[in-house]
């Protein structure tokens, strides 16, 4: 089997194989491996590590015909048409950009979305959410603390001395627990806010405190998730976060809902209440962001309070977060490579992330939003 890595669109800088999985999927998954120049440039792997490693140097519009297999980080815009079968292994967000999905009716293209990947034990290795999150939560804490006008830990000096920064965090999934750790690391005093019960326990182990807002709405069946909440709740839970944001420095926010816009948490009229020089990073700009005043991939400055929304931080640290991606994928080809083509469409981790067979969007959770789009 032929498989190819391509070279992402421009802001882009991770990329989804790098070399010491190209060899693990010529060694171990007999894969004849193809790379297009530059591939992994801005992640720090050069073509002659991925020729080291035992990949082909392929020209993007000779040889894509020749891949029975793509992997990219971000879909292409413009996918071209395939004169024969293509499997594309991807990371599409499709719950939030349905629309794109009508790029690939061309009955040659499979595509398979990584962040669709059941949040199972057996799928762990594959959880590209997972990777991109924990990168982030650490990359968040050490934007702000640079941005930050002061020092994260308790300095006594002669001069006198100088009191820990406060830092909140609101969502303590993936993202937010390794912000949590990374704070407490630097010496900060963290307090934190989830909406999922079981997340107190692993809050406070990490040496935070839990603020708990009575009466959070939650659904066993939502795979670890938390749910959308009543306005009544989310109007108390702001009121709440307006005390704890107006005393922070530093405020950090991941808190996300699958498949919706993520929950509004911070009013303007509460970062109106933070000292200048107070940073915020919310993580959950790209579904709309958890503060009213957030501009998604913009820092803005309001009365002095820096406000960075930023998605994608793990950007910044390409190397780690490519390589966290392509074992991602590793795993994933191996599980794919393990079944036969007809136990491919009863797999559960494979229906999960399957979203197009040939041409068509098969995923269940996705028929009902490309029907409200056409209505
Ligand atoms: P996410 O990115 O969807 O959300 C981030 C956090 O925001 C979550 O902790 C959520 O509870 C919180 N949140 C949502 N609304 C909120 C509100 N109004 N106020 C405060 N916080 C709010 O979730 P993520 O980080 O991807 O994962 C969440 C959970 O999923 C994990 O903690 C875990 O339980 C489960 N999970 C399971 C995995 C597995 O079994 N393989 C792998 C990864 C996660």
């Amino acid at each position: 089997m032929k498989i190819g890595v391509l070279k992402e669109r421009e802001e882009e800088t991770r990329t989804a194989l790098v070399p010491s999985v190209v060899q693990r999927l010529i060694k171990e998954l007999s894969f004849e491996v193809y790379f297009e120049s530059g591939v992994g440039e801005k992640a720090g792997f050069s073509d002659d590590d991925y020729i080291q490693a035992g990949a082909v140097l392929m020209n993007r519009d000779e040889s894509l015909e020749l891949l029975d297999i793509i992997t990219i980080i971000n879909p292409f815009d413009a996918p071209f048409q395939p004169n024969a079968k293509k499997t594309v292994i991807s990371i599409l967000n499709p719950l939030f950009k349905t629309k794109e999905l009508q790029n690939w009716t061309n009955p040659n293209w499979t595509v398979f979305s990584l962040d669709m990947v059941p949040r199972t034990t057996k799928a762990q290795a594959m959880d590209v959410l997972s990777s991109v999150a924990s990168i982030s939560g650490y990359k968040a804490v050490i934007k702000a603390a640079e941005l930050y006008g002061s020092v994260f830990p308790m300095f006594t000096t002669a001069a006198g001395t100088i009191r820990p920064a406060k830092v909140l965090i609101i969502g303590a999934g993936v993202a937010g627990l390794q912000a949590i750790a990374t704070a407490r690391r630097l010496g900060a005093v963290v307090h934190v806010f989830d909406v999922r019960s079981s997340s107190k326990e692993e809050v406070q182990s990490l040496g935070a405190t839990f603020i708990e807002v009575e009466g959070a709405a939650e659904n066993p069946d939502a795979g670890g998730y938390a749910i959308e909440q009543s306005g009544e709740f989310l109007e108390r839970q702001r009121a709440l976060i307006d005390k704890y944001v107006s005393e922070a420095s530093i405020v950090i926010t991941t808190a996300n809902i699958p498949g919706k816009r993520a929950p509004l948490l911070i009013e303007k009229s509460s970062v109106e209440k933070m000292k200048a020089g107070s940073v915020i990073i919310d993580l959950a700009s790209e579904q709309g962001g958890n503060c009213a005043l957030t501009t998604d991939k913009q820092t803005i400055v309001h009365r002095g309070v820096r406000i960075v929304g930023d998605s994608y931080l793990s950007r910044e640290l390409a190397q780690t977060t490519s390589q966290l991606l392509a074992t991602n994928y590793f795993n994933f080809l191996k599980h794919y490579k393990q079944l036969d083509a007809i136990s491919r469409f009863e797999d559960p981790i494979l229906k999960g992330s399957m979203l197009i067979q040939n041409g068509e969007i098969v995923h269940d959770r996705l028929i009902p939003l490309i029907k409200q789009e056409v209505c």
